[in-house]
Order: structure tokens, then sequence, then C-alpha cells
């Protein structure tokens, strides 16, 4: 059975929110064994672990959170080179912009050669319903693509 790891940190409720219904989605998939984790909480063995990766991170200062960057700091070593390939997708919980988190994560991860399997899903302002379909859908078809194995 394939793993998908949702990793995510929220300083306040959108960007959890987000991860449940992005959660929600891919348990759509029984084929798939979803694993969720705060940042604070997870580490490279979780990452190398994983078939696929789904990022969630709220936008702070026009850049990704201050725990996102420590999560992606702590496991970049020792993941470079062993999970090349390997499917990732990301949603991201902003203000007004959300730009900054996305370039942020995209320019790291790029060094970890995951392959980017979806445009992310940024909301901007309120958490509307419109919002939280995108992240189960993206949930969903993560999950698809693993368990199918087209990823
Ligand atoms: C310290 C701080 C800095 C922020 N900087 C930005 C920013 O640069 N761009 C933006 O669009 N929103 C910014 N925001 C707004 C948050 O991204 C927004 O409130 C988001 O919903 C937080 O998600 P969360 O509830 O999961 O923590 C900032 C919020 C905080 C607390």
């Amino acid at each position: 059975m394939k793993t998908l790891l949702i990793v995510y940190h929220t300083g306040g409720v959108k960007t959890a929110k987000m991860a449940e219904a992005v959660e929600r989605g891919a348990r759509t998939d029984a084929g798939v064994n979803v694993i969720v984790k705060r940042c604070a909480d997870a580490g490279p063995e979780d990452v190398l672990a994983a078939d696929g990766l789904i990022l969630g991170t709220p936008e702070n200062f026009g850049y990704m959170s201050g725990m996102m960057k420590d999560f992606l700091e702590r496991v970049f070593y020792a993941c470079e080179g062993k999970v090349n390939g390997r499917p990732w997708a990301l949603f991201v919980g902003a203000g007004q912009d959300g730009s900054g988190a996305v370039s942020s994560v995209e320019r790291i991860v790029l060094g970890l050669r995951l392959e980017k399997k979806s445009e992310p899903v940024i909301c901007l302002k309120e958490l509307t319903p419109e919002i939280l379909g995108r992240c189960e859908e993206l949930g969903a078809a993560f999950a698809a693509g693993l368990a199918l194995g087209v990823f």
C-alpha cells in the first residue's frame, strides 16, 4: 500500500481546516495509507517512508511559516537524493497574497527533486466551501494518483 504524508502548520485555523479537507479527500481512497502531521512533529524519517508528500503552510511576512521552514531545514539534507521523482503538492492559507509562501516552498522542494503534481490551492481572505472543496479534490486526486501508480 502506498503512503501519503500530509505535513502542515497553522497559527490559527485556516490552514488546519484546509489540511482537514485535504485529508478527508485523501481518505476516500482506501488504497492509500494517509498520515497527517504538524510540521513540529514531522521529520526526515516520515518523508523517507512516504510515497508522496502534501505540504500546507500559512503565508507569513511574504514567506512560508517559520515552522514549515524549520521542517524543511530538518529534512532537506537527510532526504536529498533519496526522494527524487516522488510526487508533491501544496496548499497555502494566506491573507491577501500567498505567492511568497508558494515560491519559497517551491524553491526548496525543487532541490529535493520532487515532482509537482498540481497547482497549489491558495486560500485568500475567507475560507469558503469552494476552497475547502478544492482542498478535498487535491487530496482525492493525489491519493488516486498514488494508488493507481500513475504518479
Ligand atoms: C505574522 C503574520 C504575517 C503574515 N503575513 C502575511 C503575508 O505576508 N501575506 C499574506 O497574504 N498574509 C499574511 N498573513 C495573514 C495569514 O497568512 C492569514 O491570517 C492566514 O489565514 C493564517 O493561516 P492560519 O490561520 O492557518 O495560521 C500574516 C499573518 C501573520 C500572523
